[in-house]
């Protein structure tokens, strides 16, 4: 099967196939070519270049684009899609004057997740997490990566896992799974944290491994969650496994989480709603990818993570959107590059970068995602006509995807 784009407006984000991230002054530029074609053979990216070099070739389907831009689709590192029910209550009760923090004291929170997910078959959670994928595809992303943590019990986190494997199997976008058994302490515990540590450890890790349901771990460390020790045990026993760590770090609180997962060589360090100096220089010369979330800033009112600073000090940094029931309630990435741009000063070139290459980074796949390279799967994103990329996150909140490819075929 081959497609054939036509008089694309402007083909954006065309990466050399080394360029796996993009840091500090280089995130400043997205190399594009104006009036190009785009030529995709079965599932992958075969050929592009400028308009009149375009090949004379009769493909199977030819897709005029005329005014429109054509992208790589969003990688979103970091959601937790498959959850159960909602938190809307929490949502209002917010508005009226608890804070994050009072609600989760109250027993709400991620606990309330759990407690919700526990209660819903996993058939029932395949299909509540099926519409919000299907959702998310539609609006341009077509890689995520999905976390476990509101099970919270061996049983109910392998449910959560087995979902996302589904979902992997049955749906064409890359999914990359994480294991987050350190998400929150659950009522059991409450008193024996180290004990429900002892349980991630050693008895659900060894059963997510034994059926290879996580690509990766996590673990939420934060004050009232789980300590830098916590965190440290926890990533040691996932490198048993081969599972590099992607870690919820500073959201609340700076205390040298950041340190730590570089230490560890996580692939990511995801929030930094709290960053201090010394965050910063722990991740300078590392491979770890800072995460901005700021769709998440948004819903709770709390500071937007520095994006500005850490480019401008010469790090990297991957925008996600978070998806999650209690802190994201969505998982549109067309306004996290907006929000990125609007709340964190980030030009669009910039957001761009972090929602894509950088984004494929931090879920270990820009190899084959997250630019416009011959050989890279046919992941694009076709806009409506546009006056310029700039326009796409200045329109926020307004739809300017007219058509997603996934593997090359157009999403229905
Ligand atoms: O990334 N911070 C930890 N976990 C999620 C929110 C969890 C929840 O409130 O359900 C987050 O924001
Ligand atoms: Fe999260």
């Amino acid at each position: 099967m081959s497609t054939l784009i036509i008089n694309i407006k402007e083909l954006l984000q065309i990466r050399e196939p080394n360029v796996i991230k993009v840091s500090g002054e280089e995130m400043k530029t997205l190399p594009s070519i104006k009036n190009a074609y785009l030529l995709i053979q079965d599932d992958t990216i075969s050929d592009f270049g400028p308009m009149d070099q375009c090949p004379s070739l009769t493909a199977e389907e030819t897709i005029d684009a005329t005014g429109k831009i054509v992208m790589p689709t969003w990688c979103d590192s970091h959601t937790h899609i498959v959850y159960a029910g909602n938190r809307e209550q929490e949502f209002v009760d917010r508005i009226n004057g608890l804070s994050y923090e009072d609600i989760a004291n109250r027993g709400g929170g991620i606990v309330n997740s759990a407690a919700k997910l526990q209660n819903t078959s996993e058939e029932e959670l395949y299909n509540q997490s099926v519409a919000r994928v299907k959702s998310v595809i539609k609006l341009g992303t077509g890689a995520l990566e999905i976390k476990s943590g509101y099970g919270l019990t061996t049983e109910a986190e392998m449910k959560m896992l087995r979902v996302i494997k589904r979902i992997k199997q049955e749906f064409p976008i890359e999914v990359k799974a994480t294991f987050l058994g350190a998400h929150a302490l659950p009522k059991e515990y409450k008193e024996n944290k180290e004990g429900y540590v002892d349980l991630i450890i050693n008895e659900m890790l060894p059963q997510i491994a034994k059926e290879n349901l996580a690509n990766y771990i996590d673990v939420f460390c934060e004050k009232g969650y789980f300590s830098l020790e916590d965190t440290e045990r926890i990533m040691e026993a996932g490198k048993k496994y081969n599972l590099q760590s992607k870690i919820h770090v500073n959201q609340f609180n700076a205390f040298g989480g950041i340190a730590l997962s570089v230490k560890h060589n996580a692939l990511s360090v995801d929030h930094l709603e709290e960053l201090n100096d010394d965050d910063i220089q722990a991740l300078k010369g590392s491979s770890t990818m800072p995460v901005a979330l700021p769709s998440c800033s948004y819903f709770l009112s709390i500071p937007y993570s520095p994006g500005r600073k850490m480019i401008d000090a010469g790090l990297p940094l991957a925008l996600a959107s978070d998806y999650n029931p209690g802190s994201t309630p969505s998982g549109n990435m067309n306004f996290v590059v907006s929000t990125a741009c609007i709340k964190m000063r980030l030009t669009p070139e910039e957001a761009i970068n972090a929602a894509t290459i950088n984004g494929a980074y931090a879920m270990g796949i820009s190899n084959a995602y997250g630019s416009i390279t011959k050989g890279k799967k046919a992941n694009l994103i076709i806009t409506k006509q546009v006056p310029s990329y700039n326009y796409l996150p200045y329109s926020f909140g307004e739809n300017l995807i007219e058509k997603v490819l996934i593997n090359g075929k157009a999403v229905e």
